[in-house]
Order: C-alpha cells, then structure tokens, then sequence
C-alpha cells in the first residue's frame, strides 16, 4: 500500500514484510529515508533527514545552508548540481549541456502495476505511485514509478523519460533507479563465471569507490548476472538484512555500487550506458527497464525465498502456474547433429520406455544443419535427414503418449543459409566491414520489425503445421559488430536495446498465437538467465555444464535470485562429457532434481538395469515436483565453503520437505555430518522415509541428522512429510 503524508510530504509504500519512505524537501528533491524491515509510519523519521554538508558540498540555494546534494540520501539523484556520486542519469541538451535539475511536480497512486512499455516487467495485482519530476531548463521531465505487490518484499522501479521541449535530448544514461542507503558496513554479492560456469557466488566487502557489475554482450550473459546483493557483514543464511537487486530485462545492463566518503552506499542500475544514447525528440519518451528492489531481514535464505516468491508470483506466465512442467529428455548429448529418422524414431521409442513426458528435438532438423557451419535461418525441415519431416517423429510420439518439443534458435543466422542468401543485410554490423563470426553464426537484426516478421512467420509455420508442445529457444553467441543498417545514425546508440525489444516483441508473439506452449530459455546453457528471459521462459537451461558436482556451486548460485523451477536440470552420462567426472546415478539425480528435470543422454544406450533406474527417478521426482515448484528454499551446506552441498525444500504449510545434496570427497575414518534441517515446524512430527523414523521438528532443528559416510559424490536425499501435532 502507498500514503502519501501531505502535511510532512512523505511519501510511504509497505508491502509483505518491508517499508519503502521517502520525502520531499523544501525544494522539491526527493530525499530518501527508509527501506527495509516493516516499520510503523508513527515512528519518527526526524533523524534520518539530517545531512551534514562540509566546506566542498555545493549548496543550489544559498538559503538552504544545511542541506547539500552532496551528502544527502536521496530518491534519484541529479546530475552535475553538486553531487559528485554517481547519477542514474545523464542528459544532453541540444546547447551541449549535461547539467540536470529535477524538481518535484506531482504525483499519483493508482490500483494495478503499470509497466515499460514492450518490455516484460512484474504483473499481476500491483499498487503503482508515480511520481513526476521536471528540470524545467532541460524541459525534461521525468516519472518515477515504484510498483508494489502486497503479497511480497519486493518493490520495483522503473522510469520513464519526456521530452518535454522542442529540441533534441540524448540520453547518454538512463537508468532505472538509484537508491542512497545510511552509511553502512556491506558486504555485496555477485553471481560471476563463464559459459559453462556459471553463476557462482563471489562475496567482496564494498569499500569507498564504485564497483560496477555489467554487462556489454548484447545479453546479460555468462559473465556477471544482473542480480546482486547487498548484505550486512555477518550475514547468515539465517539471520541478518539482505538486500537483493536485480532488472527485468535481457540486455546490456549495469548495477554501480558506490561507497561515498562518508559510508554510505548508493545502488544504481539500469541499461548499461556503455555504447548507449537514446535520441528523444520534442515530445518523445523512453522507458526504461523495470528494476526489482527486495529486501529480507532474515538472511540469504529469507532474501533468496522473498525473490522466489515475487519471481513465481510476478514474472512467471500465470498460465504455467497451477501446470507441473514436463519431464523432458532431449537428444542433444546423445546424437548431437548426426541423426536421422530412424535414429530419433528409436530414441522415441526408448524413451517412451523409461516414462519421460516430453521428447525435445535438440539443433540439426532444420535447412542444411550438418554440422554447426550451415542452415540457422532456415526454420524449414531437413527432410534428407529426416524424411517426411518432423511428422513421423510426432506421430511415434503420439502413439507413444509423449509430446513433442523442439529446438529454435530465432536471433541467429548462419552465412551458409538460404535466409541470409534471400536477405540482404538481414544481419547486425556495418555494411563495409566483415562482421565477427561467433560459433561460425552472424545476428540477425531484430532492431528491424521486418526481420522479426519474417522469423516469426517461418516458425509459426511449424508451430501450426506440427503438434509440438514445447520450444527450446536458443541464442549461442555474444552480440559484435553492434551496428543495424535499418537504424539511422542518429539512433545507433539505441541499437542494443532495440535488439533486445525485438527479442522480446517475438517471444509475445508466438506465446500469444500459442497459449498452451511451453517455452525453455537457453544462451549456449545460462548465458541469458534474467527476470526479462523468465517473463517469457518459464523454465532456462541453466548450464552446459552437467556434471552434477559443478551443478552444485551452478544451481546454488542461481538459486539465490531464481525459484528452483526456473532452472533446467537434466541427468547426463557418467562419466560426464565436459569433466569427464564420474558420479553415481543417485547423485546426479539428487542434484537434477532441485529443478525442472529431465535426462539429456542416450536412452538407446541405456541397459535394463539403467532403465529400471531412471523409470524409478521419474517416479521418485513425480513425488517432489509440486514442492520444488512452490516450496521455500533453505540452504543447509554450501558448495563454496563447506565441501559440499545441501538444500531443503519445505511445503509452505511446513508439511512435506524434501533435502538433497552431495557429498564431495569423503576420506577414511571422517566424522559424520550433521545436518540440522531448516523451515519446519517445531509443533509438528516428521516421517523419515529413509530412517524410517518418527523426530520432531524441533529435534530434526536442533540435533539433526547424522549422514553416514560413504564415498567420494555421495548423493543426500531425505524426504520428510508431517504426521501429527506434538501435544
Ligand atoms: C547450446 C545449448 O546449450 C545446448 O543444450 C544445445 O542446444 C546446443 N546449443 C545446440 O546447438
């Protein structure tokens, strides 16, 4: 709910467990106060709007000797007025200027979420405050809009910006949101890596200066995650305030952390300002992306549970909420391109043989695709591999009672294709210069409506030619060469963005004309894993890399920012095909099964005794689907400082629980590991299956359980369901 004080002009938002309060001060800035832990709006707030200007902070009003930009805590600060931090914007007028000065104006609170236009963004029963801020020199005005969401400690911000003159403004940078926080001691935590690496866990202390986490690939990539969290210095997975920033969006992003002289910190981000403007003309607008602001007093697990839940409740297509995602096998590591008809036909009827829901027909269907050089573009069936089309294989799938999924890969083209041969300059970069190959594939432009037209047309016609239940949409490669021949110069630096619009405008169409689809994300694995993905995607592939022991420090990592059910997790071979590590079957669907699961491996290959197993994991994983779905995530032991990894999921009426993990190296005569479980009830009993024993909640809290030794990548999985009350 948000109030607005008239008589203090504070404005106040609370929301699930948190409280957002800010005011504006006599000259019409915006001074923030609060966010964090409910508080009551009679507490008084008199103390935390005392700034202490020193002999070098600016003051704009010479009768306004106490407060300075400089040092004040404030809503979204103003550029080059004597704030020498960071700014969430710089605008450049048609005489050159860069300075900006924006002053209230009004505001208004309306019921529903309003959101950035042609970008996803949080839905589904929101409160909106808009407020409205103009520099009246620059004729440009500004709207600040905070959305909330009564059932979530989450906030989130967009901005959009007017021009409201008769000259040229170019945005250099235009950020989402800006928020300054009471000098603080933090620690920030960023989800780094590489392809095949993604998302592991880096905790630095922030210190004075600026950090930034970005990204420049055309996609928020492998690299950096856009997710980051600011915590207190001894947080615990249980205990301690936890702040969690992420964006709504696909693209080049930046999150700045600043630590100012005096301590305090500001936190800001948006798109990234590195290669850049936005051209708005008399009149025009531009939207920024849709920030999300969360915040838990009770550690990582209560920030990482108050992200799911806001992701479940406010990102994911409703249409998908009360469905349980299928049980997918997909052919790629099994045959990679070389297959053909009867290759899939038998790999159809195997893994009918094992119970999965879905067959996916990974890369190599399609136009010339041999091999990794030919055919991307050419969304039309390869019937010398496959004769009679994807036809045959739905059919053994139907008489198989499985459904149908394949493989897209929509932004890419390869120069060996009958696409770019039929379209000239359909691809990104300047015209006289060769643009760089990645993966031996060029980009198509979606900055050009026409191209993303002519995408969309060539896969809805297999869509409605073909039952096919599911999309595997790919994109395997950074974006160079960052130039569109469609574009005038005047607009290049709104190329990258524009891209990503495309993406996003033919992501809506197709779940639009196919409401029942299911669509997987994939960047060659996890290299576009963000909220503006999962608004389309409900569930991304979340790496490459499928051995089960670097999984754990991957999914751990995600699942700090991501529900369990956003992320794709598939059974491989053992040994595994990048590590060449070996890992029990147990093991490795332990780790798969904190996930949307499935098996990507050869089921032709698989013995009687190696089916009887996956059938039995099916089964197994059928009995924990709904909870890894909907359940809140407590995380016991982590992969990147105890050794080993160990997660629980508990039903939200504290009922059903289920723990699993590994075990990394084992050595003789070890200790046994204690695990004390997290999330139940104290009041309620629990069955262990497998101990086959009655414990309280309390003493599975406060004792634990002993897991036994045992070898090197033990799998741990425990599932827990409540008996009755303890008087
Ligand atoms: C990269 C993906 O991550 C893989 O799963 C597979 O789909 C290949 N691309 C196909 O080219």
């Amino acid at each position: 709910m948000f109030r607005f004080d008239e008589k203090k002009r504070v404005f106040f938002a609370h929301a699930k467990d948190v409280s957002y309060i800010f005011s504006i001060t006599d000259k019409g800035y915006l001074r923030h106060l609060y966010f964090g832990a409910k508080i009551s709006e009679t507490d008084s707030l008199e103390l935390l709007s005392k700034d202490f200007p020193n002999s070098f902070s600016p003051i704009c009003y010479e009768e306004d000797t106490i407060f300075s930009l400089d040092v004040a805590l404030q809503e979204f600060p103003t550029n080059q007025r004597g704030d020498f931090r960071s700014s969430p914007i710089v605008a450049r007028s048609s005489n050159g200027s860069r300075v900006c000065d924006f002053v209230y104006d009004s505001y208004s609170i309306t019921d529903g979420e309003k959101f950035p236009s042609d970008m996803p963004h949080a839905r589904y029963g929101g409160q909106t405050l808009t407020i409205n801020l103009i520099d009246k020199v620059k004729k440009l005005k500004i709207e600040l809009n905070y959305i909330i969401f009564e059932d979530c400690s989450t906030i989130t911000r967009y901005v959009s910006y007017k021009n409201l003159g008769d000259e040229d403004i170019y945005l250099e940078r235009a950020f989402s949101y800006s928020i300054d926080f009471f000098s603080k001691e933090m620690n920030l935590i960023t989800l780094a890596g590489r392809p095949a690496f993604e998302r592991n866990v880096e905790i630095t202390p922030i210190t004075q200066g600026v950090k930034s986490i970005s990204s420049t690939c055309g996609a928020s990539s492998h690299i950096l995650n856009p997710f980051v969290a600011l915590v207190e210095k001894d947080i615990s997975n249980d205990y301690g305030n936890a702040y969690g920033f992420n964006l709504i969006y696909s693209g080049n992003f930046k999150t700045s952390i600043e630590k100012s002289s005096l301590g305090d910190i500001r936190v800001l981000g948006g798109i990234n300002d590195e290669s850049f403007t936005a051209l708005l003309k008399a009149g025009e607008s531009f939207d920024t992306p849709e920030a999300t602001l969360t915040f838990s007093a009770n550690g990582l697990n209560g920030l990482s549970q108050a992200e799911h839940d806001f992701v479940r409740a406010h990102i994911l297509d409703e249409r998908y909420r009360d469905v349980e995602r299928p049980i997918v096998v997909n052919n790629w590591e099994a045959t990679d391109f070389r297959f053909d008809t009867d290759i899939i036909l038998d790999y159809i009827d195997k893994a009918s043989e094992i119970g999965v829901d879905t067959f996916v027909l990974d890369d190599g269907w399609f136009g010339k695709r041999d091999d990794d050089t030919s055919g991307l573009g050419d969304w039309v069936e390869n019937t010398t591999k496959l004769k009679g089309g994807l036809a045959p294989l739905i059919d053994r799938c139907k008489q198989k009672g499985i459904k149908f999924g394949l493989w897209f890969e929509p932004e890419m083209v390869s120069v060996d294709s009958d696409f770019y041969r039929q379209n000239e300059n359909c691809n990104i970069g300047e015209l006289d210069r060769l643009p760089a190959k990645s993966r031996h594939q060029l980009v198509l432009d979606f900055s050009n409506p026409k191209t993303v037209d002519k995408i969309f047309n060539a896969i809805a016609k297999i869509l409605d030619n073909n039952d096919i239940s599911y999309v595997k949409w790919d994109m395997n490669r950074y974006i160079s060469d960052n130039f569109s021949s469609y574009l005038p110069p005047e607009r290049q630096g709104e190329f990258n963005h524009r891209q990503v619009l495309g993406v996003y405008d033919l992501a809506e169409r197709i779940l639009n004309r196919y409401p029942s689809l299911i669509m997987e994300g994939c960047a060659g694995g996890g290299g576009r894993f963000d909220l503006g993905m999962l608004y389309y995607f409900p569930q991304i592939w979340t790496s490459d890399n499928t051995d089960a022991l670097e999984r754990t420090k991957i999914q751990y990592g995600t699942s700090l920012a991501y529900p369990l059910i956003a992320t794709s997790c598939h059974v491989t071979h053992s040994p595994n095909a990048l590590t060449q590590r070996q890992i029990s079957w147990e093991t490795r669907f332990a780790i798969a099964s904190l996930g949307a699961f499935g098996y990507e491996l050869d089921v032709t290959k698989l013995t009687d005794e190696e089916k009887k197993i996956v059938r039995e994991q099916i089964a197994e994983y059928k009995t924990v689907r709904s909870l890894v779905k909907n359940g809140d995530l407590f995380r016991i032991f982590s992969p990147f400082s105890d050794g080993m990894f160990c997660v629980s999921v508990v039903s939200k009426d504290k009922d059903v629980a289920y723990v699993a993990g590994m075990k990394w190296l084992d050595a003789p005569n070890n200790k046994h590991v204690i695990i004390k479980l997290k999330g139940l009830d104290d009041n309620k009993n629990y069955f262990v299956k497998e101990l086959g024993l009655t414990l309280s909640g309390k003493y599975l809290k406060n004792v634990g359980l002993p897991i036994k030794n045992g070898y090197d990548f033990a799998q741990i999985s425990l599932h827990l369901s409540a008996v009755k009350k303890v008087g």
